[in-house]
């Protein structure tokens, strides 16, 4: 049977995420495999792995969505979580969204002020229909901060955006990370992102933490560097991406 360990505290200084012996299983088929996790406090971790290979189920794990495990799972009370789909409620003004949820009873002024961090305020009394993608990201981004996380989980949610607007999601997202000093596990499939932004990559494959590649790189980070691209054809392969092709 599947005992429900999930507890909501910061075990020591030295973690924001403490994950040992994970293992997630649907329908008798083991999806997260005695799975090992740290993550400090302020760090910045990308993780990366094949479409199925489980990087939503961890996420879902450590957002406190899925308790249905076995194993330790210790983050921080104060998380916050932001899906590729934004999952606005479009029954509610975009800043009434921000505050979905929120305990107590924060006033417009809470929303207002992640709203101005996401240079989304003037959005503020929208329908989210009436957003763009890369506003209804935002807006899901804005209602995440309000929450005041140490932890921030982000599942794919430049995935669907295009080009340019994901470029300035992608700073944005490197900005809210250096003034607010929040741990960010962000799951990703693009290399170039992971590198770009993260203090250290991981790469899930069957079930575990497979490889994890530490980026030492200076920020903002310059993807014309050598060694950038050499960060990045190092993961690829690792992901059985066959880039000499590109090489050539
Ligand atoms: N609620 C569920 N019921 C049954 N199978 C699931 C469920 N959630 C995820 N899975 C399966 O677990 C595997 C990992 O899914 P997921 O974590 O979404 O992968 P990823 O995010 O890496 O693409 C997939 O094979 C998926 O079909
Ligand atoms: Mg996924």
């Amino acid at each position: 049977m599947a005992t429900d360990v999930h507890r909501p505290v910061s075990p020591t200084v030295t973690h924001a995420v403490q994950v040992e012996g994970l293992t997630r299983s649907f329908d008798g088929r083991a999806v997260i495999d005695n799975l090992r996790l740290d993550v400090r406090p302020s760090e910045f971790v990308a993780l990366l792995g094949r479409s199925g290979c489980g990087k939503s189920t961890l996420l879902r794990i450590l957002a406190g969505l899925d308790r249905d495990i076995q194993g330790t799972v210790l983050v921080p009370r104060r998380k916050a979580v932001a899906f590729q789909a934004p999952r606005l409620m479009p029954w509610k003004r975009v800043w009434r969204n921000v505050l979905l949820g929120l305990p107590g009873k924060p006033t417009r002024s809470v929303a207002e002020q992640a709203l101005t961090e996401v240079g989304l305020s003037h959005r503020s009394d929208a329908w989210p229909k009436t957003l763009s993608g890369g506003e209804a990201q935002r807006a899901s981004l804005a209602r995440a901060l309000v929450r005041e996380p140490d932890l921030l989980l982000l599942d794919e949610p430049f995935g669907a955006l295009d080009a340019l607007t994901r470029i300035k999601a992608q700073r944005l997202v490197g900005e809210l990370w250096q003034r607010r000093g929040c741990a960010v596990l962000l799951v990703t499939h693009d290399v170039e992102e992971a590198v770009l932004l993260a203090d250290r990559v991981l790469v899930m494959d069957d079930g575990v933490i497979a490889h994890e590649q530490r980026i030492d790189l200076d920020r903002p980070r310059d993807i014309t560097d050598p060694r950038f691209a050499e960060l990045r054809a190092g993961l690829l392969e690792r992901l059985g991406v066959d880039t000499t092709a590109e090489a050539a």
